[in-house]
């Protein structure tokens, strides 16, 4: 069962010699034959997939294979928000689940003003319906999963400041969400959702995909299903996520090289903030309170922390060479910042081997305004006076940031 904490009886006891203690960051150009990572193939090609694996392993349980799906659009209004753009409600069906598996409903949300060419796309992963994220009309309201606040379930645009979502059309970028719940719902019970369906006899008990990599797993097929929209731009595939959902989208850009930006918001221990020496929020502790969000084999590490044979660096090097925009408020006294930044110190040396800038001087910026050519890189710390929480001032720096370092568009 995953998010057990308590070994059963009869279970051998944790095998410690294997997991040799190291308060420094495990390296990273180091394979784990002792070799060192010299080349960009290396890293590619012999790196990447052990970390990979080991993330897999001892974290977030392993993220299940690619589902073939039919993609029906159930809606499709024209003129949503106030004509600006057009709203596609797509269900995604997976064809070689069982048909009681639940879809995954898809919104999208399409600028109808638009620079020539193909359209960049935020995906997002909302925690309360696909109606909570914009007050449009138009949008479905479905009451029939999960969502820990019950007052927003049923109720429309509850988070219409948090996603601004007409802020991002405004921009000329297409702007897509998918609720969590259906995929997994966020608590430790594992019938609901696509859990049942997903889990694999080939995989340990320990290792079983938990929350966040299920979480990441549908944002990877809606991923799959963006990707085939012939409006939008493959070549810009966003993803945003905050806290929770920031180390989820974090896990799934380093998982899958589609994903050209991914901007974990806020997202702390278990997301860009390193566990060593991590004085918020504890590994012991987040696996206590959220015993769901990672596998049964990361329990183990509450209170062990320097035992990690990795760190979240490790997590955040897989997304190189592409693009990486932590963005953090500095009343946010939860998410870590300073252990955040600490993370993107770790892993520049990994894009400098790709042949790319990584970070600019600190890599700390404080306002959107110094986002600017040539004062910023692939790897960038936004930090803004802000709470933890999304407004459109971290908004502004998002898009600034797309606009100046995604690839230029392509061609319809
Ligand atoms: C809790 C949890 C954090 C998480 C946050 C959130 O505070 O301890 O790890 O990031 O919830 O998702 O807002």
């Amino acid at each position: 069962q995953v998010g057990t904490q308590e070994a059963s009886p009869g279970t051998p006891a944790i095998n410690w010699d294997a997991y040799p203690e190291s308060t420094a960051l495990p390296e990273l150009l180091k394979l784990k034959n002792g070799t060192t990572v010299k080349t960009p193939e290396d890293w590619m090609k012999r790196r990447r997939p052990e970390l990979q694996e080991l993330i897999q392993r001892e974290m977030f349980g392993y993220l299940p294979a690619a589902q073939p799906f039919t993609a029906t659009v159930t809606k499709m209004v024209p003129d949503a928000l106030a004509g600006k753009a057009t709203l596609k409600e797509i269900s995604l069906n997976f064809t070689q689940l069982p048909p009681e598996a639940p879809e995954i409903r898809l919104a999208l949300w399409i600028p109808n003003r638009h620079p020539a060419g193909k359209i960049p796309v935020f995906l997002t992963l909302n925690y309360c319906g696909n109606a909570n994220v914009t007050t449009d009309p138009q949008t479905t309201i479905h009451t029939d999963r999960y969502c820990s606040k019950k007052e927003w379930i049923g109720q429309r645009g509850g988070q219409a400041d948090f996603w601004c979502v007409e802020q991002v059309i405004d921009r000329g970028y297409a702007f897509a969400t998918y609720h969590e719940s259906d995929t997994k719902a966020d608590k430790n019970e594992w019938t609901d959702g696509l859990f049942p369906y997903l889990k694999s006899d080939q995989v340990p008990a320990g290792s079983q995909p938990a929350t966040i990599a299920l979480w990441a797993w549908g944002l990877l097929r809606c991923v799959d299903q963006l990707a085939q929209e012939p409006q939008l731009d493959p070549r810009r595939i966003c993803l945003l996520g905050h806290s929770r959902r920031g180390k989820t989208v974090l896990f799934a850009a380093a998982m899958d090289e589609r994903i050209a930006l991914v901007v974990p918001h806020q997202s702390g221990t278990g997301g860009m903030a390193l566990s060593r020496e991590n004085n918020q929020e504890t590994v012991e502790r987040i696996n206590r309170v959220f015993p769901h969000w990672f596998c049964g084999e990361f329990k183990k590490f509450g209170g062990n922390e320097p035992r990690i044979p990795f760190d979240q660096h490790a997590v955040a090097s897989l997304v190189a060479p592409r693009l990486l925009l932590d963005t953090e408020g500095d009343q946010d006294a939860w998410a870590n910042f300073p252990r955040s930044l600490e993370t993107l110190k770790a892993i520049d040396p990994v894009w400098k081997l790709l042949g790319k800038t990584g970070l600019v001087g600190s890599g700390l910026i404080t306002s959107v305004t110094e986002i600017q050519p040539g004062k910023v890189g692939e790897l960038l710390q936004l930090r803004l006076p802000e709470k933890h929480t999304l407004t459109n001032e971290f908004w502004t720096g998002i898009l600034n940031y797309a606009d100046l370092m995604l690839p230029k568009s392509t061609t319809p």
